[in-house]
C-alpha cells in the first residue's frame, strides 16, 4: 500500500500525494483523473526521460486517448521561456485542448517548468508531478510554486499553480548522483529543525538506513517532509506568514549560491546556511552551544558542508539585502527556538550575518 497525504485550500481537498515505491499504483491512482477522452503530454528531460519515460508512458497507454512526449535538456539552463515556448508549439501542433493534461517527470527544473506551462497555456491545463529527485520529492513538487528563470533571474516569471496529483516512486531515487541525494537531504533536516523535533531524532538515529536509501526510511523521510511542508503551505498558500519558515538557512544559503561556484547544489549551501543561522540563533541566546551543535552534526552526518572558504563576504551581504523577502528594510531572517521550533526574526542585522559568514568560511563555530 501507498502512502498518501491530502492537500487542502480553505478546508477543501485539492490533490493527493501519493508515495511508493515504484509505478505499480500510478494507473490505480489516474483513474479519478478519467483519461480515456484525454491527451497526455509526458514533460521530461535528457536525463530522466531515458530512466522512467517508458514506464510512466505504459501506464498512460493504457488509459488516455493519445500520450506524447516532450523533452528538453536536462538542467537548470532550461528552466526558461524558450523551453516553455518549444513546449506551448508542441501542444499547439498536437491540437491539445483545456481539457488535456500534462505531466511532470523529472526533478525540480521539469516540475517549475511544466507546471508553469500548464498553468498558462490557454489559460490553464490540469498537470500531475511526478518527481525523480529527492529535492523535487521533498519541496518543489509540493505547494503549488511554479515559474522559471529569466535573463538570468532566479524565479523571475511564475504563478501559483496546484497540480492534480503528485506520484512519488522512491526507486527513483536509485539512479540520482549522490550529490543530488544528499543536496536533497539538506532541506529535509530543514524541516526537522523548523518544526518537528521528534523527525530531527529519527535523522540522527537512522542516518545510516537513509543513507544506504533503505526503501521504508525512504518512504518515511519523504512523506514527513511533504506532510510538514503541506502544513505551512495550507496554512499560508500565498507566501505571507507562516510559509517563510521554510527559508531557514535560505537566506544565506541563497547569497552563498549565487556567489560560490557551480559546484556547489542548492542543498549545500541551504545547509551552510542553517549552520550560520544555528549561530546566529545561539549568538542571541535563543539556543544553547549544544543545540547548536547538534543541528551542525546532524548536517555533517549527511555528508553536507558547513565550510566554503571562497566566499565574497561583501557580494553575499549586498544580495541577502536585495532578496525580494525583504520587508520595510529588514530582512525576515529564520532563527531557531529550539529544535523544532523556528521563528521570523527582523533584527538580524548585517554585523550578525556577517559573523555567521566567517563562521561559515572558517568551518568553525564554536571559537567566536
Ligand atoms: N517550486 C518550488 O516550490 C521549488 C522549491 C525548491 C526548488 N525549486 C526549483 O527546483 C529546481 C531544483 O530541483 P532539482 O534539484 O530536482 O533539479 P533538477 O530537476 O535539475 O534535477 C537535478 C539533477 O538530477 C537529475 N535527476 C533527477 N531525477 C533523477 C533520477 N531519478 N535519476 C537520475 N538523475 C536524476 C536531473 O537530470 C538533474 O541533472 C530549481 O530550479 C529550483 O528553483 C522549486
Ligand atoms: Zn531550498
Amino acid at each position: 500500500m501507498a502512502d498518501r497525504l491530502n492537500v487542502r485550500e480553505g478546508g477543501q481537498p485539492i490533490y493527493d500525494i501519493v508515495i511508493g515505491k515504484d509505478f505499480e499504483n500510478l494507473g490505480e491512482e489516474l483513474k479519478k483523473l478519467e483519461l480515456q477522452e484525454r491527451r497526455v503530454c509526458i514533460v521530461t528531460e535528457t536525463t530522466v526521460g531515458p530512466l522512467y519515460e517508458k514506464a510512466v508512458s505504459a501506464v498512460f497507454e493504457k488509459m488516455a486517448k493519445e500520450v506524447h512526449v516532450f523533452t528538453f535538456p536536462a538542467g537548470e539552463g532550461s528552466k526558461n521561456l524558450d523551453t516553455v515556448k518549444n513546449l506551448y508549439l508542441f501542444l499547439i501542433e498536437h491540437h491539445f485542448d483545456r481539457k488535456d493534461l500534462l505531466i511532470a517527470l523529472g526533478g525540480g527544473v521539469t516540475g517549475d517548468l511544466t507546471g508553469y506551462t500548464a498553468a498558462t497555456y490557454l489559460r490553464g491545463i490540469d498537470f500531475v508531478q511526478i518527481p525523480t529527485s529527492l529535492l523535487a520529492q521533498v519541496d518543489s513538487s509540493v505547494g503549488g510554486k511554479t515559474g522559471v528563470d529569466f535573463d538570468g533571474y532566479k524565479n523571475m516569471v511564475g504563478a501559483f499553480y496546484q497540480p492534480k496529483l503528485v506520484y512519488i516512486a522512491t526507486d527513483t531515487l536509485k539512479t540520482l548522483t549522490e550529490k543530488e541525494f544528499l543536496s536533497g537531504m539538506g532541506e529535509v533536516i530543514k524541516y526537522g529543525i523548523i518544526k518537528d523535533e521528534e523527525f530531527f531524532c529519527y535523522l540522527e538515529n537512522h542516518a545510516e538506513d537513509i543513507m544506504k536509501k533503505d526503501p521504508e526510511s525512504l518512504a518515511y523521510i519523504i512523506k514527513v517532509s511533504c506532510d510538514t511542508k503541506r502544513k505551512v503551505v495550507e496554512a499560508d498558500f500565498k507566501e505571507q506568514g507562516e510559509r517563510a519558515l521554510l527559508n531557514f538557512g535560505h537566506t544565506l544559503g541563497h547569497a552563498i549560491e549565487k556567489y560560490v561556484y557551480e559546484d556547489r547544489l542548492h542543498g549545500e549551501c541551504v545547509a551552510m546556511g542553517m549552520a550560520g543561522a544555528a549561530y546566529i540563533s545561539f549568538k542571541k541566546h535563543y539556543i544553547s552551544r549544544e543545540e547548536m551543535n547538534r543541528m551542525i552534526d546532524l548536517i555533517l552526518r549527511y555528508q553536507l558542508p558547513v565550510k566554503e572558504n571562497r566566499i565574497d563576504m561583501d557580494k553575499v551581504i549586498q544580495t541577502t539585502y536585495s532578496d525580494k523577502k525583504m520587508e520595510a528594510g529588514k530582512i525576515k531572517f529564520i532563527v531557531v527556538k529550539k529544535i523544532g521550533h523556528a521563528e521570523i526574526d527582523k533584527s538580524v542585522d548585517w554585523m550578525e550575518m556577517k559573523q555567521a559568514l566567517w563562521c561559515i568560511m572558517e568551518g568553525k563555530y564554536n571559537e567566536r
